[in-house]
């Protein structure tokens, strides 16, 4: 329905987790065990595509040559804050990663993202970057933060979110047709505040309990 390039996941266990994330009676605690579980789930698919070599070794019957990861350089890039939750999620499936941080908030009046931080591993362009955040919304951020990767050199790029509206996913796909979306749910659209419906709220204040 997105093009090739949109993955959106069909697993039980996603949708499971995803629909105690967005009641509203959820804990802090539970919601960001739930973020980093789903976080694990998504990127167990958009690891999929990482290269094998083969290695040479001995099992207790044998000597066989298995696969083994070709070690692809690869980094995890939350977008603060809300980001954050999903980084051990990550680091739990590819320990090796590195990480870095872009921060930018959304003008709650204009919607409009302002980037207020970057600190990125040195040999950023020659590493396979996943940014994570929780929510696509108008997409703003995510085409933003897409931008600034490249200007960094960075090529091959992800993005991976938990819900997108299908607002974020237009505006990520025309600014950015190179980059594949990962989304644990594409919810139905936008309210006036740019808020996603039927969506979990503000994911930021959910994971951090600032409100
Ligand atoms: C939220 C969310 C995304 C952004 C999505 O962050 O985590 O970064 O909004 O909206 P968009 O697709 O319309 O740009 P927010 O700006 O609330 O900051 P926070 O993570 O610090 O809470
Ligand atoms: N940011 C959030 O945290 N939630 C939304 O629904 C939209 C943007």
């Amino acid at each position: 329905m997105y093009g090739e390039r949109v993955h959106v996941m069909d697993h039980p266990l996603v949708a499971h987790k995803l629909t105690i994330m967005r009641d509203k009676n959820t804990s802090v605690k539970d919601f960001r065990e739930l973020v980093s579980e789903i976080g694990m789930l998504i990127t167990y698919e958009a690891t999929r595509d990482l290269p094998l070599t083969t290695k040479h070794i001995e099992t207790p019957l044998c000597e066989a040559d298995m696969p083994t990861l070709a070690g692809k350089k690869f980094a995890v890039v939350p977008i603060l804050r809300a980001g954050l939750g999903l980084v051990d999620g990550v680091l739990r499936m590819v320990p090796s990663a590195r990480v870095g941080h872009i921060g930018m908030y959304r003008d709650e009046e204009t919607l409009i993202p302002h980037v207020y931080f970057c600190k990125m591993p040195k040999d950023i362009a020659d590493r396979d970057i996943i940014i994570v955040d929780p929510m696509l919304a108008t997409g703003g951020s995510a085409v933003e933060a897409i931008d600034e990767m490249k200007k960094l050199g960075c090529r091959n790029i992800k993005l991976m979110v938990l819900v997108a509206a299908p607002e974020g996913i237009k505006a990520v796909t025309e600014a950015h047709p190179d980059v594949d979306i990962y989304a644990g749910a594409v919810d139905s659209h936008l309210n006036e505040r740019g808020y996603i419906v039927p969506g979990l709220g503000d994911a930021g204040d959910r994971i951090f309990g600032t409100k």
